[in-house]
């Protein structure tokens, strides 16, 4: 099955395709670039032994859109193109609102006019906005959202709806991921943000490798176990894996498909500095600092409809997300 994917070289994006080739599919890549290196394609095919094909390209160019799915025949779409830093969302919204909201758009008319029915959207959970009780369920309300990015989400969300009601033979599948993190466990593919890491699970890497001298911890204060943020942080091996249980589950399955994809545990920022200290061998130097504006206590998910409907489980712990992490980071201490 050959499969187009947007953000191909991303984070997640390129983790998925590596698994996609281990499963038997064909990932066609399309990405601009504009957050990410060409050299990720050397990787997969490093762990793989296969190059994806690759179109250096924008979501937003209909002319590209066309000739993929002219060239190639595509049979399913799993969209990870977007931007998603949240402060720079709130600086630049008409770059996010294009992107994130004109870019799925665009796409989805170019998949109907080729005729190709099946979507997969990374949402996020941060559709959620600030739940009033944990652990999250799919049902639970959305759009109570506090920034431009959290809202592209929200809007693409309601979009694809709207468009799978007027256009009932098609299968759209939002998947909403919690708290991305880890690594390849091989460490030849990770996260490799520009700048200053806005997550957490970077920014305490580059405090392990040296590049950052603390982390700065943002409250303690909250109604939590230790009084600092709890979070569900999902492997981004296990996140890749739930892309391709969706495929497979529904990917064919005419309707709309919404899933959580996370552990079904939190954990908070001190137990995460504690599980990287033990993979990393030494302490991370922190600091305790006011609550970040916009941020919530405690989000979590409830996965029991993954498992259920997708046959899919989280497997890695929070020491393997930090020792695949650290792995990455160590051998890439300037990412690719
Ligand atoms: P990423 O920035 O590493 O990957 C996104 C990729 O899309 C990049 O390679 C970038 O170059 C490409 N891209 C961006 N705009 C494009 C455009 N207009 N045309 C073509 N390519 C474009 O991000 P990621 O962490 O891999 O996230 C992938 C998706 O998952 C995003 O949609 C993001 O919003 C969503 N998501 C991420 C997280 C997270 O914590 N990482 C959490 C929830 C949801
Ligand atoms: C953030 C985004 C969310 C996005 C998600 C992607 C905000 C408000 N929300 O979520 O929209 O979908 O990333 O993964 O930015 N922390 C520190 N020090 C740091 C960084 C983070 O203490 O330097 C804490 C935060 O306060 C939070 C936890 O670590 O309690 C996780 O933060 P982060 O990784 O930024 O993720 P979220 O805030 O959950």
């Amino acid at each position: 099955m050959k499969v187009l994917v947007t953000g191909g070289m991303g984070y997640i994006g390129s983790h998925t395709c590596v698994q996609m080739i281990e499963a038997g599919l064909e990932p066609v890549i399309l990405d601009n670039l504009c957050n990410s290196k060409e050299a990720v394609l050397e990787r997969i095919n490093q762990l793989t032994g296969k190059t994806p094909v690759f179109y250096q390209g924008d979501i937003r160019d209909r002319e590209i859109l066309d000739q993929i799915f002219s060239e190639q025949s595509i049979d399913s779409v799993i969209h990870f193109a977007g931007l998603k830093a949240v402060g720079e969302s709130v600086e630049k919204p008409l770059e996010y609102y294009d992107n994130n909201v004109h870019g799925t758009l665009m796409l989805v008319d170019a998949m109907k006019s080729a005729g190709v029915n099946s979507l997969v959207f990374s949402s996020s959970a941060t559709v959620y906005g600030d739940p009033a009780e944990v652990p999250i369920n799919e049902n639970t309300p959305t759009g109570n959202v506090t920034n431009p990015y959290g809202r592209s989400k929200y809007m693409v969300e309601e979009c694809l709806r709207d468009i799978q009601y007027a256009a009932p033979e098609m299968s759209i599948t939002l998947l909403r991921y919690f708290n991305p993190v880890g690594a390849h466990p091989s460490g030849t593919m990770g996260e490799d943000p520009q700048g200053i890491p806005n997550n957490l699970m970077p920014f305490i890497a580059q405090v392990a490798v040296g590049r950052r001298e603390f982390l700065s911890v943002f409250g303690n204060d909250y109604p939590t176990p230790d009084g600092t943020g709890v979070r569900d942080y999902i492997h981004v091996m296990d996140l890749a894996d739930g892309h391709i249980a969706a495929l497979n589950a529904v990917g064919k399955k005419d309707g709309l498909h919404i899933f959580n994809l996370g552990t079904g545990k939190g954990s908070s920022v001190l137990e995460m500095v504690d599980a990287f200290s033990d993979a990393c061998g030494h302490d991370i130097a922190y600091k305790l600092c006011p609550r970040r504006p916009g941020d919530i206590a405690e989000c979590w998910a409830d996965t029991s409809k993954a498992t259920k409907e997708l046959n899919w489980e989280a497997k890695f712990d929070v020491k393997a997300m930090a020792a695949d992490t650290w792995r990455w980071q160590s051998a890439n201490p300037k990412g690719y």
